[in-house]
């Protein structure tokens, strides 16, 4: 069957009680949520998105003072964090509450958690209680869903596994576009493991600057490169001009230039790469913004779009 598209949170609630699979909408990108304490609806999160089951979830919660439930300790950075960014796209990976279920954090003795800020997703959190697993509700491979037309494209159908999403929240296209910002707080100074919708510079700034310094390519476990890239060819440039004469010598390329807008291009990212496929382009040919606030993350994003074709 397929699932229902709705914007009634009652309907679910119902879907999460029972143990079923909630497309929900998040300021940065859709997730695909269970009951983060019910072992066998997180493991139909797994085969539903045909993802490694060695492969950690965030757990979601209405608000900041949930985070000393999943957590055994909250590290002072993730309480700073915590109380300056939520609800917001960040999490914080901290030492896991003895409770936190093994499917959840693939094994490890830590656990990431985040308040997200979309109305309709907070008032699914709040009414339920508890905390919801999940991750982005993109089939393994593809790139985010940042609205609910991407979550049914890519998880409408039953996975391999035999399951798909049970219902879809539709909370609209996501204002961010650029999944959180994860910060590692078990260790001294804290790491940025993905740049995301929270600048780096502003964790640095609340951290008072004790953040370990993000080298190469974004390194929460389970991030491979093919999370982000689209099916054709990603070629990188650093100016619009240079863009205008790589894609010169291409068949039907896309060209993606958003630099007069970083917030609109980081929203219009996701999107933009899946045209790329649906569209039949031959390539899409990206414009590097500055290595700066949300550029970071749409910097973070390309690099891994474009070096997937390497390997
Ligand atoms: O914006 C977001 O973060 C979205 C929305 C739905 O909240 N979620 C998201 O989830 O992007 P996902 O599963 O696609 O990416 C979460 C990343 C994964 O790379 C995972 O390995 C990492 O977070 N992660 C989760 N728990 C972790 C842990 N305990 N230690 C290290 N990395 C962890
Ligand atoms: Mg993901």
């Amino acid at each position: 069957m397929p699932p229902r598209i709705t914007t009634d949170v009652a309907d679910a609630l119902r879907v999460i009680r029972e143990g079923g699979l909630v497309a929900i909408p998040t300021e940065t990108v859709y997730g695909l949520a269970a009951d983060a304490s019910n072992d066998a609806a997180v493991r139909r999160i797994f085969a539903a998105k045909g993802r490694p089951a060695d492969h950690p979830l965030i757990v979601h919660v209405a608000r900041s003072e949930q985070l000393a439930d999943w957590a055994a300790e909250v590290p002072s950075s993730a309480a700073v964090l915590a109380s300056a960014c939520w609800p917001g796209p960040l999490t914080v990976i901290v030492p896991k509450a003895s409770h936190v279920l093994e499917v959840v954090t693939g094994g490890r003795p830590s656990v990431g958690v985040r308040v997200p800020a979309h109305p309709l997703t907070t008032e699914l959190l709040e009414r339920f209680g508890g905390g919801l697993a999940a991750p982005s509700a993109n089939r393994f491979g593809r790139v985010s869903p940042t609205t609910a037309q991407h979550v049914l494209r890519d998880l409408g159908d039953v996975g391999a596994g035999g399951v798909g999403v049970d219902l879809i929240l539709d909370g609209g296209p996501c204002p961010v576009g650029v999944e959180s910002t994860i910060v590692d707080c078990t260790v001294d100074p804290a790491q940025v493991l993905r740049p995301g919708g929270i600048a780096t510079e502003e964790v640095e700034r609340l951290l008072h600057g004790a953040v370990a310094p993000a080298s190469g390519p974004s390194r929460a476990s389970g991030m491979l490169a093919s999370h982000y890239a689209p099916r054709c060819p990603v070629l990188l440039a650093a100016t619009p001009a240079e863009a205008r004469s790589i894609a010169a010598g291409l068949t039907n390329p896309l060209v993606i230039d958003g630099l007069d807008d970083l917030v609109r291009y980081a929203q219009q990212l996701y999107e933009l790469l899946r045209r790329a496929d649906e569209g039949g382009h031959g390539a899409v040919v990206a414009v590097l913004p500055p290595a700066a606030g949300i550029g970071h993350a749409i910097r973070d994003r390309l690099f891994k779009a474009a070096a997937d074709r390497a390997g």
